[in-house]
């Protein structure tokens, strides 16, 4: 089997258009448009999303194949995302996937998000640590939050998730009440850095088992501050460093709490994290104090590679054609809430 497989990954899920050329397990491109669009809306505006992915698909893949210094002919395999996502934003990615692999004449392999967050881990970088088999990944993003445990690339268990809102969503939301522009994760944990992690008590919420609950906190979150407001109109701006990093604590330590508890019912030591709210710099501080405490060998996915990119599609697409040999029909359509 060809081992410098080369890889042309679509990615269209949400808000972000990329492409990337992947050859073996290594990146030669890796290409993101972002749609600054949605900020003035303070959320993804899932028309706009779709208009903008139409305008940037062609000239994405385009720069993608000619910063990997590769000729269109060169790719072996086209992987696109299938789904879960807003679903005009996957139409665009799929259908041009379609049309390239037919043009081409080139196989095509459809690839489900949050796998692909997932086997992220594999992509060739230096300092990577690779995740053995079995591992648990908890996988955090703006739409979804799961405890998977990852047996092989391609047999994937999901074995705890959300009720309500994901993990990103909850950072997103309390960003918004705190006045700060979409995505807002990426803010509270910068705000955070300078703040006080015991400042603000927030409700806790208990749920059963491996699954999360989101929107209890939120609720706790806006309401404090709304009340706070009311007193001081000038509340958030005296107290923006405290809240973020009250906020990031909660939410951050309801993530850690079920991933111990994952640990201990699976016995699996091996622990892993991804997606976009994987890139959170407290997440990762925790996860690792986590790790010295209970002796797990913890793995944390490279930076770039965390929020949305065409790189994990691609290298998913790697190992559903390696080692399932599948092929996607083009009858197969793009999913918005599929799953795993
Ligand atoms: O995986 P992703 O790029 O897109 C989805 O598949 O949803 O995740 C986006 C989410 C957003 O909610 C964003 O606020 C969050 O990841 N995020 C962060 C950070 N960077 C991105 N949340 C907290 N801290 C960060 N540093
Ligand atoms: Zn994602």
């Amino acid at each position: 089997m060809n081992k410098e497989l080369i890889v042309l990954g679509i990615e269209s899920s949400c808000d972000e258009t990329s492409a990337a050329i992947l050859k073996g397990s290594k990146v030669l491109s890796n290409i993101i448009a972002n749609q600054s669009i949605h900020e003035k809306y303070g959320g993804v505006v899932p028309e706009l999303a779709s208009r903008a992915h139409q305008q940037n698909i062609i000239p994405v893949v385009d720069v993608a194949i000619k910063s990997a210094k590769i000729n269109k002919s060169d790719i072996d395999v086209i992987a696109y995302t299938k789904g879960p996502g807003l679903l005009g934003s996957l139409l665009v990615g799929s259908s041009f996937a379609k049309s390239f692999s037919f043009s081409l004449n080139k196989p095509l392999v459809s690839i489900n998000h949050m796998q692909a967050h997932i086997l992220a881990h594999f992509i060739e970088h230096k300092e990577q640590k690779i995740p053995e088999f079995p591992f648990l990944c908890l996988t955090v993003s703006g739409g979804h939050t799961q405890i998977v445990k990852v047996d092989n690339y391609n047999e994937m268990e999901i074995i705890g998730t959300t009720l309500d809102d994901a993990a990103g969503e909850a950072f997103d939301k309390s960003a918004k009440v705190l006045g700060l522009k979409y995505p807002g994760g990426p803010l509270i944990d910068k705000y955070a850095k300078n703040g006080d992690i015991n400042a603000f008590v927030f409700g806790k919420p208990k749920i059963d088992k491996l699954n999360f609950s989101f929107s209890g906190l939120k609720t706790s979150i806006m309401n404090n501050i709304n009340n706070a407001v009311q007193k001081d109109k000038n509340f958030i701006k005296n107290n923006l460093n405290d809240l973020c990093a009250s906020i990031q604590e909660s939410i951050v330590s309801i993530l850690i709490d079920k991933l111990e508890k994952a640990s201990e019912l699976t016995n699996i030591n091996n622990i892993a994290i991804a997606g976009g709210v994987s890139a959170n710099s407290y997440l990762r501080k925790k996860l690792l104090e986590l790790g010295k405490k209970n002796s797990y060998n913890i793995y944390i996915p490279n930076f770039e590679y965390c929020t949305d990119n065409a790189a994990m599609i691609a290298i998913a697409g790697k190992y559903k054609y390696l080692y399932n040999d599948i092929v996607t029909d083009y009858s197969e359509s793009a999913s918005a809430r599929l799953t795993f």
